[in-house]
C-alpha cells in the first residue's frame, strides 16, 4: 500500500520534521497563501530532489522562508530603506522580496540569478517549523508551491498529497494545517532597483505597498501580468478554463454568489467576496478535475487590490497546460 505521508502537526512531528529537513529530506508544510513544498535552502542535493519532485526546470528560482525579517541579512546582500518598511508592514505574511543575494544563496537556489527571493509566512504551522529548523542550525527553508510545476497550487494537505505524493520517499513527510486562508501566491516584489517594482500580484497590494513605502509604484495590471507570465507558465487544471463566458449545461461554473447558475452548469464555488475567491478558488478548479469536467466558465471579480492577483491567475490558466 502506498505511504500515507500526511501528519498532524504536535511539537513533535514539528521537531521530527526540522530534524528530517537537515538530514536532506523534504517537508510540504501549510502557509497562509497556499503549501509549500520545503527543502534545506543550503542542501543542494536536497534541492535537487526538490526540482525533481516538482518536476520544475533548474533555471526558475526558489523563495527562501526564514522566522523573522532579521534574517533577511543572512541572504540580501542590500537592502534598501523601502524593503524594510515593507518587511515591518507586512511580514509575517503574503510577500515576498526580491533582494541582491549573499554568497550563501548559491545559484542552485536562485536559478542563477544575483537576487534571493525572501519571505517570512504567516502560518503558525510554518512559523514553528522554521523555528525549530533553526533551532538545529538551519537558515532558510526554500519551498515552491507544493504542485509539480505548471499546476494548480495546493491550498490543503490532501491536495499536496494527490499532487506529489507519488513522488515523495518514506522520510520526507507533508504537514497538515487546514486550508491555506488566503488561497493565492505572496505578492512577489522587486527591491532591487529605486522603487518597489510588482512581479506577481498578490494580497499585498499595490496600495498597500505604496502607503507603507511612501513611493508610487505606478505598476499597471497589464505589465504586472507580462512580467509574472515570465516567472511560471500556468496555473492550470486539466479543464479548459474560460473566462467571463456563461456555462453551458454539464460545465464547471464559479462566480460570486450573487450570480444565479446557469441552468445545467455544475457550479463549483459560490464566494460571497473578493476575499472568499481567492480562498477558494484552486480547491474549486481541482473539483472540476476530480468531477472530470471539460470546461470550467469563471466570472472574475472586478476592481483592484486582491481580485487583480485573482484576474492574474485565471488568466495564466485560462491559457491551458504548458504540456498541451
Ligand atoms: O505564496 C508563495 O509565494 C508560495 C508559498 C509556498 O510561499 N510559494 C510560491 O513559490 O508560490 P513558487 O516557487 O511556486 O513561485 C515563486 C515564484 C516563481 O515564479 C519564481 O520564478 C519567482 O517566484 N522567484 C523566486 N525567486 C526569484 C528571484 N530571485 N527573482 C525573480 N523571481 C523569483
Ligand atoms: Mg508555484
Amino acid at each position: 500500500m502506498a505511504q500515507n505521508f500526511v501528519s498532524m502537526c504536535t511539537a513533535d512531528t514539528l521537531s521530527q520534521a526540522a530534524t528530517e529537513l537537515k538530514n536532506g529530506a523534504l517537508v510540504a508544510f501549510p502557509t497562509e497563501t497556499v503549501y509549500g513544498l520545503g527543502a534545506d535552502a543550503t542542501n543542494q542535493s536536497a534541492i535537487e530532489r526538490l526540482y525533481q519532485v516538482k518536476g520544475r526546470p533548474v533555471d526558475h528560482p526558489l523563495i527562501v522562508h526564514i522566522s523573522a525579517m532579521e534574517k533577511m541579512e543572512i541572504w540580501a546582500s542590500e537592502i534598501p530603506t523601502y524593503a524594510i518598511s515593507l518587511a515591518r508592514d507586512f511580514w509575517p505574511g503574503p510577500m515576498t522580496l526580491i533582494l541582491p543575494r549573499r554568497d550563501i544563496a548559491k545559484d542552485f537556489i536562485t536559478g542563477g540569478q544575483e537576487t534571493v527571493g525572501l519571505r517570512v509566512p504567516a502560518h503558525v504551522i510554518a512559523l514553528s517549523l522554521l523555528t525549530a529548523f533553526e533551532k538545529i542550525g538551519g537558515v532558510g527553508i526554500a519551498a515552491p508551491s507544493a504542485n509539480r510545476f505548471g499546476q494548480v497550487s495546493p491550498t490543503t494537505s490532501a491536495a499536496v498529497e494527490s499532487e506529489i505524493g507519488t513522488y515523495l520517499s518514506p522520510h520526507d513527510i507533508i504537514l497538515d494545517g487546514g486550508p491555506s486562508l488566503v488561497g493565492v501566491e505572496s505578492t512577489i516584489i522587486d527591491c532591487t532597483g529605486d522603487i518597489p517594482k510588482i512581479l506577481r500580484p498578490g494580497a499585498i497590494t499595490e496600495v498597500m505597498i505604496e502607503e507603507s513605502t511612501n513611493l508610487s509604484i505606478a505598476a499597471d495590471e497589464a505589465s504586472a501580468i507580462r512580467v509574472s507570465g515570465s516567472l511560471e507558465n500556468h496555473y492550470s487544471p486539466k479543464a479548459r478554463v474560460v473566462l467571463n463566458a456563461i456555462a453551458e449545461p454539464g460545465e464547471g461554473f464559479i462566480a460570486l454568489a450573487s450570480i444565479a447558475t446557469p441552468k445545467g452548469a455544475i457550479r463549483l464555488a459560490s464566494p460571497k467576496t473578493t476575499e472568499d475567491f481567492a480562498r477558494v478558488l484552486y480547491e474549486a478548479l481541482r473539483e472540476a478535475d476530480n468531477q472530470g469536467l471539460k470546461k470550467i466558465a469563471v466570472l472574475p471579480p472586478e476592481g483592484e487590490g486582491l481580485a487583480i492577483a485573482i484576474r492574474d491567475r485565471l488568466q495564466r490558466a485560462s491559457r491551458g497546460r504548458a504540456s498541451q
